[in-house]
């Protein structure tokens, strides 16, 4: 379903899970997440299932994930940064503010 990625013009380097990967500078993480190959971004609180993106605009709020420093983020809304941090989403820690409510 996706092609891993390997045309970075502007890259800048973050880690998933301590995992290094790269991106280019404007993506979203959930774009640079899935173009390492990355689809599980958070496990389900009840089934402890796999979760991925599944709107890609803010709606679904499936892609959440933890970012060092500013807590749960909505990886189709938030831009990489260099150096940026993330793990896996646990959605029972607060969202970043400019999220809605992460119960889910
Ligand atoms: S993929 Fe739906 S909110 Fe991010």
């Amino acid at each position: 379903m996706f092609q891993q990625r390997t045309d970075f013009s502007d890259p800048v380097t973050l880690s998933f899970e301590g995992r290094e990967i790269m991106a280019n500078r404007g993506d979203t993480l959930a774009a640079a997440l899935l173009g390492c190959g990355i689809f599980d971004f958070r496990r389900a609180v009840v089934s402890n299932t796999p979760r991925a993106p599944f709107c890609m605009i803010g709606n679904c709020y499936e892609c959440l994930v933890e970012v060092e420093g500013k807590g749960l983020v909505q990886a189709c809304l938030t831009e990489v940064v260099e150096g940026m941090r993330v793990n896996m989403g646990s959605p029972r820690k607060p969202v970043a503010s400019g999220n809605d409510s992460a119960d889910v």
